[in-house]
């Protein structure tokens, strides 16, 4: 069975190509430069780059692949959460190749194919634990299969990833963050007692991220030295006389957050076991810190820890390939009136059980 994936989201426009599972092809635009100054996406601009970049992406996509759309039986697309424009940019191109072809269409919730993205080189376990670190998101599942996931806590607030880029913001980073914390923070010992571990005084898995951004903007409003005069990539070696001082809050806020993440992933795993595993995945899943504090709990509970390569824990359109071809192998579809799910909104389980040849 041959897959083509859509990915439109957020700010990565990702098309690939997944037969039997296994991924042949895929093209990836990301749009980091047009927002970096703005400090998070702009979604009007996001919908427009997803209109002008995803046909010649496409006919990339297929020419180095050596296929043709006759070939294509199954077109995945993401579906939601995200943001509404942009979704629906992916979703019209979707429906647009459904009519030019016989292929069935499978709208693929975007968080799900994060979780699933490991199983494109790797064997996935269930029952497993999922733990899904994005810009937009910080959710604990239990995984029972790949296409039964039930939602065992969820943040309250802002998403691990948005505490990233928000702290990065406040050091005058461009958007997303994230990264350039994770590579400041490499070498240097966190400082432990210097921000919080938020929300684990308490016995839910839910998650709180707001309160340690503030712990972050007001430690850097006592120590205004540390803010970055001009937004720019920092680099190493290069950042005057506090990089020190800098490199350390960046490795401790990888160390509060990374660890609060392991400290109710070990909570679920007591609470809702037996696992076999635990999935890690998001944009988040790339941070040193995060996969060193999840091998240690994994560790001490035995179980085996499964983490995406780094190019498959950002959005791509390998993952949404990938979890479209085992929906469509289960026999779940969707109908040409497929909605998007914009961010906030439960992704509705509203698949019809059809053979591929009903499909068409
Ligand atoms: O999954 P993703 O590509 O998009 C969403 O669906 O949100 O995740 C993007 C998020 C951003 O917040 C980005 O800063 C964060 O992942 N991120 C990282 C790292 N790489 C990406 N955060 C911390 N450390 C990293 N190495
Ligand atoms: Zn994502």
């Amino acid at each position: 069975m041959l897959c083509l994936g859509i990915e439109t989201s957020c700010d990565e426009t990702g098309l690939a190509l997944v037969e039997d599972g296994r991924l042949i092809a895929q093209s990836l635009s990301t749009q980091e430069d047009l927002h970096a100054l703005f400090g998070g996406v702009v979604p009007e601009l996001a919908s427009r780059e997803h209109l002008r970049i995803l046909p010649p992406l496409y006919s990339s996509l297929m020419d180095k692949s050596g296929k043709t759309l006759a070939d294509v039986d199954v077109i995945a697309v993401a579906r939601g959460p995200g943001l509404l424009g942009s979704l629906l940019v992916g979703m019209s191109f979707a429906k647009g190749l459904c009519l030019a072809c016989k292929a069935g269409l499978v709208g693929v919730n975007h968080l799900n194919a994060h979780l699933l993205a490991p199983g494109l080189d790797q064997e996935l376990e269930f029952p497993a634990l999922g733990v899904l670190v994005s810009g937009g998101h910080t959710n604990l599942y239990r995984m029972v299969s790949p296409v039964r996931m039930e939602l065992l806590g969820k943040t309250l607030d802002d998403a691990a990833g948005e505490a990233f880029d928000k702290s990065a913001k406040a050091l005058n980073f461009p958007y997303p963050g994230g990264r350039i914390i994770d590579e400041l923070a490499c070498g240097v010992a966190p400082d432990k007692s210097l921000l919080p571990r938020p929300y684990l005084d308490n016995d839910n898995l839910d998650f709180s991220f707001s309160g340690l951004k503030t712990a972050v903007l007001n430690h850097i409003r006592s120590n205004p030295e540390i803010r970055s005069e001009s937004m720019g990539i920092p680099a190493i070696g290069h950042m005057g006389e506090h990089e020190d001082k800098i490199r350390l809050l960046c490795s401790s806020l990888n160390w509060s957050i990374a660890s609060t993440l392991s400290a109710k992933a070990a909570r679920a795993v007591k609470s809702h076991g037996p696992f076999k595993s635990v999935v890690v995945a998001g944009g988040v899943a790339a941070n040193s810190g995060v996969r060193s504090e999840m091998a240690a709990m994994c560790e001490k509970f035995g179980l085996k820890l499964t983490l995406p390569g780094l190019n498959l824990c950002t959005d791509n359109g390998a993952m949404i390939a990938y979890a479209g071809n085992l929906l469509a192998g289960e026999g779940y579809f969707h109908g040409l009136d497929l909605e998007a799910v914009p961010r906030g909104r439960a992704v509705p389980f509203d698949y019809v059980r059809r053979t591929r040849d009903e499909s068409r």
